[in-house]
């Protein structure tokens, strides 16, 4: 069963504090999520990386649309979770929905 938790007031809102390629840390539900906005699109991924346990939120965002973890450099597609070269297990991929009310990451 998906909770849908609000994160942000509007998408207005989740702009401002989300910089665009800049992955942060979001405690829902006493998960660690990492949050990613491209332009207009918004990503929630699990925050510990399958490698070794790295926070994603450290990390960066290529031009491909992938969070980069900031130890050995391991690259994870937002969408899917995947690594590119599977070197390790996909990360856990989060729902997110925009609203007029606000922005939403459904915890399952
Ligand atoms: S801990 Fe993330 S790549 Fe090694």
């Amino acid at each position: 069963m998906i909770t849908w938790l609000k994160v942000f007031s509007s998408e207005k809102q989740a702009i401002e504090h989300l910089q665009h390629g800049v992955p942060r840390l979001c405690i829902l539900n006493g998960r660690r999520i990492c949050l990613v906005r491209i332009n207009h699109s918004f990503y929630a991924v699990q925050d510990a990386c399958t490698h070794n346990g790295e926070s994603l939120s450290k990390g960066s965002v290529n031009h491909l649309g992938e969070i980069i973890c900031p130890w050995h450099n391991y690259c994870f597609n937002l969408q899917t979770g995947r690594e590119m070269l599977n070197r390790s297990a996909e990360l856990k991929v989060y729902p997110v929905k925009c609203h007029a009310d606000g922005l939403y990451v459904g915890i399952f």
